[in-house]
């Protein structure tokens, strides 16, 4: 297993292969899949906040998905970059960090595998105002956490209760119980799959 310090993504992103990353799914999300089969998702701007490796965004453009992929670090960026000139695909990366977002634009859709339950406490308030305003009216916010019962490898872990509580600026449509496993067969690590609309 190799040893991260998630205070320096930089850090994170240049020393280490991507596929070595406890994150890295090489497919879309099964959850993510789910969501946009069981809402007729129709393929119009989604925003992939805190994209890390790319996969996530490379696979909603083949879907169809106009994407904007966005991280706070930079190394992150560039590789995601190489790998989405390998795989042929038009994505919008732009390095920045939610917390003091400088995307103008608004989206459809985004989608957060990963991103939330990294932050500090006292960064929830301004991450869920920063996300709110980059939605469009009725847009849908995918947020893919660790669940509280998990009690490995997770920076921070989530009740839905306290989903309910952060996010009341939102309509929550669903809160699944489900893990960050790559193959729906296994279920751990355990992670929450909220979907919701503004
Ligand atoms: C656990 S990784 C998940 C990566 C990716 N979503 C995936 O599923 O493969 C969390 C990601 O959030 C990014 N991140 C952390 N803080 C951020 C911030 N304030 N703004 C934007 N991205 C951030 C990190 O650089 C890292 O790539």
């Amino acid at each position: 297993m190799v040893e991260l310090d998630l205070s320096d993504w930089e850090k994170v992103y240049k020393k280490i292969n991507v596929k070595k990353l406890p994150w890295f799914n090489p497919k879309l999300d099964f959850d993510i899949q789910e969501g946009i089969e069981k809402y007729s998702i129709k393929k119009s701007s989604i925003l992939n906040l805190g994209e890390g490796p790319g996969t996530q965004a490379i696979e909603l453009t083949k879907l169809g998905f106009k994407v904007t992929a966005s991280d706070i670090s930079k190394n992150a960026i560039e590789k995601a970059k190489k790998l989405a000139i390998k795989k042929k695909v038009k994505i919008d990366f732009k390095v920045d960090d939610i917390l003091d977002t400088k995307i103008r634009k608004k989206f459809d859709y985004i989608s957060d595998r990963g991103c939330f339950h990294v932050l500090d406490p006292e960064q929830r308030e301004t991450y869920i105002k920063n996300v709110h305003s980059l939605l469009n009216k009725k847009g849908y916010l995918f947020l893919k956490c660790f669940s509280h019962k998990e009690k490995s490898l997770k920076p921070y872990g989530f009740r839905p209760s306290e989903i309910e509580f952060y996010f009341k600026k939102f309509k929550i449509l669903d809160i699944i119980e489900t893990s960050f496993s790559i193959d729906k067969k296994k279920k751990k690590p355990l992670a929450l799959f909220v979907i919701m609309k503004k």
